[in-house]
Order: C-alpha cells, then structure tokens, then sequence
C-alpha cells in the first residue's frame, strides 16, 4: 500500500487515505507478530537510529520493528558521540547518514529540525520527536490503540491532561485527530502550561470543539483520558517545573464509577498511581506494543515492502 509522503515529519501531512491504509497495515503487521514474530521482507534493508535526545520506547520499537522484518540497523545516540558535538549542521549529518542507510528516523531536542532533515534527506525520514514540536509515529500509534481498545476513531470525546504546551504528543494527536469525525476535546492543564495556538487555531479552522479547564475531577466522563508528564527538560526555570508537576495525578478513586480508557505516552512521572494498571481500561502498556507494530506498518510502507 502506499503512503502520500516520502519523509514524515509532522502529523498535518497525513491524508485520511493515510490513516486507513496505516491501520490496515498494522493490523496485519499485528497478525503476523501473532503468528511468526516476524518475516524477512526488509532484508538487505538498514535503518539509521539516530537519537540526540533520550528514548526508550520510540528508539528500541523502531529498531525492534526493523529487526522483526528482517532488516538491521545502525544507530548514533547523543550529540557528544557523533559530529553534531563538532559543528557539522543537521542537514550535512542527514546527507551522509543517507549514504549508508536505506531510511532514517531522528529524534532532535531542536523544534523544527526534522524539517530541516527532509529537506535534504536522500531516503525516507521519521520524525521520532523534535523538541517541543511534533512526535508523528506516537500519534499514530496512538490512534491505532483508540481504534482498538474503543472499536472507533469517529464520534469520540478525549480528555487530555497535563503539560500541553511541551507535550509534542498531544500536539500532534491533536492534528491526526482532526481527519476523523465529530472528535471533541477537553483540555486539562495549568493555565502556564496550555495548549499552544497552533493546535487551538486549527481546532477553530476545523470548526473542532474543545473546552479548556484547570481542573482534571470534572474532565473524565470521556471515552479517553490521555494524562500526559510535565516536561521536565523543555524547563529553563527548574523552581518552575517543581511547582508543576504533579498537579494532576490520576488514582482509583478518581476512576470509580467512570468508563474512559486511560492512556499515557509514557514515560510517567507519577501523574498515573501504579494503582491505577490493574484496571482493565488502564491502556497505556499495551500503547507501547502498539508502537512495534505501527513502526513495522510504516517502515515497510515507506521501503515498498506492504
Ligand atoms: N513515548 C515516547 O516517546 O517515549 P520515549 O521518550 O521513551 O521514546
């Protein structure tokens, strides 16, 4: 199946056309992790890895997803470890690194700079995270888990909470979400700590409708409540970060009587009590599986290999 795009640096390129043919693909790419673990159809095929900002979950799901379809992958983590440390620019870095490897994915702390990756990259691109600006593979894999653990994307009420200024996720969950039907959102975050007017401008250009609140109690009668951790690393006052964080922490009590799925990017700081995992709707670990198997959907996209 094909993709409308090349590189993937932000959720505003996708077409519905996309979305469909993304969940069609990670569902079989779900099937087959079921029944063989893997294939062969990236043999031959490697992936550059490159990480200049801290991962867990989006690094070792993209370089598990190449290795279960039988490609390998070369990786460089940390600016002090590669020539970024030097001074070379991120687009002569993309240039070279696509003269050894067949696609890239890149997480930057710089807003803006997986743009500046595309523009030069001579094979597809992932956006794994730039800065504060936009995590497109998270979002993805986010609506694949909506679209199984709800059984719809359409007609949906979110609740998202938590820091959604520096939150890139939400940011760009916010986008994908607007391809579908009748989603509504309640925002739930510190008045410092709101989402951004890209994201509220083309909620009103989409006539999309969302409130706004401080307060999280009032906020969970919805199918999902996305609880997100306050970012400490986009902090440039760390006295500022303190008094933030844990504004919002989600327990069972707080869930009694209420119906949503519980979801979170992860890594969580203790806005979600541990407590709170048993709960079936408690999504969030089966969230990260989904990441393996979307990443597997879209590296075999992008390299013509579904
Ligand atoms: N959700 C996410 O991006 O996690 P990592 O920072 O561990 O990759």
């Amino acid at each position: 199946m094909s993709l409308s795009f090349k590189h993937l640096t932000s959720t505003k390129q996708l077409t519905r056309d996309d979305t469909d043919a993304i969940l069609k693909v990670s569902q079989d790419m779900e099937t087959l992790l079921e029944k063989k673990g893997g294939d062969n159809r990236l043999q031959g095929k490697v992936l550059a890895s490159l990480f200049y900002e801290p991962s867990t979950r989006t690094r070792l799901s993209f370089e598990t997803a190449m290795l279960r379809l039988g490609g390998e992958v070369v990786t460089a983590d940390g600016f002090q470890f590669s020539s970024l440390y030097k001074g070379e620019t991120i687009e002569d870095t993309i240039m070279v690194v696509g003269q050894y490897a067949d696609i890239i994915c890149m997480r930057h702390p710089e807003g803006g700079s997986a743009d500046k990756a595309a523009s030069v990259s001579p094979v597809p691109f992932i956006n794994a995270g730039d800065g504060p600006k936009q995590h497109p593979t998270q979002a993805i894999l986010d609506l694949y888990t909506i679209q199984k653990e709800i059984g719809h994307i359409d007609n949906l009420h979110i609740t998202m909470v938590g820091d959604l200024r520096y939150g890139r996720t939400v940011h760009s969950l916010s986008f994908l979400l607007g391809l579908y039907e009748n989603v509504t959102f309640t925002l739930v975050s510190p008045a410092e700590l709101t989402m951004p007017e890209k994201v509220t401008d083309f909620f009103k250009e989409k006539g999309i409708s969302y409130t706004e609140s401080e307060e999280m109690e009032k906020a969970l009668d919805a199918d999902i409540v996305y609880m997100t951790r306050v970012q400490k690393e986009r902090f440039a006052d760390q006295s500022e970060y303190d008094r933030l964080k844990l504004k919002y922490i989600l327990t069972p009590k707080h869930l009694e009587g209420k119906n949503c799925t519980i979801m979170h990017p992860l890594p969580r700081v203790g806005e979600i009590d541990p407590a709170v995992d048993s709960n079936p709707r408690a999504a969030y670990f089966r969230e990260v599986r989904n990441g393996m198997i979307t990443r597997m959907a879209l590296l075999s996209m992008l390299l013509q290999a579904a």
